[in-house]
């Protein structure tokens, strides 16, 4: 991890409850399962502040691989590129403003190895719906707050959980976080 980038994330976690950052053993798994999988394209719901987007970075600079950052409050996703910048991450991350299942429906159409949702809570199920068709076999959907806001997500949870084609496991990560590995 470069200088910058170290930096950065002890500073973003000073504010982490005020930007409802990941914690920094989710962070620091879903770097170490990005490596793992060589991931190559990666999909996130939420970038906030893009505490979660460096930690991700990170691991993609490594792989060769890129991230699709998607946040519909505009202030936030500025503050994201600003660090992105810093870090050397704007080359292998694409931002989008909007709402996360419009810009999902309307404007992507390539595959993921990986997706991390952690927007809406009560929209997990939602996107999911269209999530689903932009994964291959072998990809992985990833989803955080599975126990902190656990009535909110659990239509995703129940969903998911039921499908003969996705093999799924809740970690017991700070919020609780839900791998799901598409068979
Ligand atoms: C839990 S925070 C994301 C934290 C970030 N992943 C991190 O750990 O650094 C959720 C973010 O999703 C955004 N959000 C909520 N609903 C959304 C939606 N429907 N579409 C896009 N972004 C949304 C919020 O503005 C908020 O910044």
């Amino acid at each position: 991890m470069n200088a910058e980038t170290i930096e950065a994330m002890s500073q973003l976690e000073m504010t982490a409850d005020k930007f409802w950052n990941i914690s920094r053993d989710t962070g620091n798994f879903i770097n170490i399962l990005l490596k793992m999988m060589n991931a190559k394209n990666v999909l996130e719901l939420g970038t906030s502040n893009g505490y979660s987007a460096l930690w991700m970075a990170d691991a993609l600079k490594e792989t060769n691989g890129h991230l699709t950052t998607i946040e519909f409050w505009e202030k936030r996703q500025c503050i994201a590129r600003e660090y992105f910048e810093k870090c050397g991450f704007s080359d292998i991350i694409t931002c989008k403003i909007g709402s996360a299942y419009d810009v999902i429906k309307n404007e992507i159409k390539e595959k993921f190895d990986l997706v991390f949702i952690d927007a809406n809570k009560q929209e997990y199920i939602k996107y999911f719906e269209v999530i689903d068709p932009l994964l291959k076999r072998g990809s992985v959907i990833l989803a955080d707050n599975i126990t902190s806001h656990a009535a909110k997500v659990k239509p995703f949870v129940d969903t998911i959980s039921k499908r003969d084609d996705y093999q799924v496991q809740i970690l017991d990560l700070p919020d609780g976080l839900l791998v799901a590995y598409k068979k």
